[in-house]
């Protein structure tokens, strides 16, 4: 657990150092969730919860009448799609106004919903954290 645990830290500062020396224009970049599909297990759980399915709660048709009800005690409009709108998607994709990160329909539907990097970190500094630790791929999506 703490192993696993130090990892993600580990990935959390290599992503603020990048930021903070902006030490590369290209760097840190966003590869979408299906970047990391290589985790199986992860990829199969986080498609299933909440965070896999954040992108569906801005949109009229997909959201329940119970998200509806939330919607209207938040005083947002229940028939409106809200998957343009700047103020939520800050919260509901990965990287959304930073570099790489999603742009309205621009972008991948990999990077849509509270994606492995949000968490994690973005896939190009941990593609270097796999790197320094001797580990290869067969396929990588970037
Ligand atoms: C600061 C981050 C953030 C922003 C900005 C944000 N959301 Fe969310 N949203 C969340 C989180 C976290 C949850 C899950 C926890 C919860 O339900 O309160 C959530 C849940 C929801 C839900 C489900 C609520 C429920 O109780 O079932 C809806 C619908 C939703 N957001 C719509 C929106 C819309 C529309 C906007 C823009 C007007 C927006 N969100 C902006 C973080 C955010
Ligand atoms: C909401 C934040 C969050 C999201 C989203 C998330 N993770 Fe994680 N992940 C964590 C945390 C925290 C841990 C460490 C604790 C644990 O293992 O449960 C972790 C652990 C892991 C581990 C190590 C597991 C092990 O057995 O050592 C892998 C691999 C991983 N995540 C991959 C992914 C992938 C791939 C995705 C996207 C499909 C993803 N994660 C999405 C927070 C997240």
């Amino acid at each position: 657990m703490s192993v696993r645990l130090a990892s993600v830290s580990i990935a959390a500062l290599f992503v603020v150092a990048g930021y903070a020396t902006l030490a590369s224009a290209k760097s840190p970049q966003y590869i979408g969730s299906a970047g990391c599909k290589c985790h199986k297990a992860e990829q199969a759980e986080w498609s299933k919860s909440s965070h896999g399915k954040a992108m569906d709660l801005l949109l009229a048709a997909k959201r329940s009448k119970q998200r509806n009800l939330a919607m209207k005690k938040a005083k947002l409009d229940d028939t409106k799609d809200y998957d343009k709108d700047a103020k939520c998607l800050p919260c509901h994709t990965v990287g959304y106004g930073e570099q790489g990160g999603y742009e309205d329909d621009k972008s991948a539907d990999t990077l849509k919903n509270v994606g492995c990097e949000m968490c994690h970190g973005s896939g190009s500094e941990f593609r270097k954290i796999h790197a320094a630790n001797e580990e290869t791929f067969t396929s990588f999506a970037v």
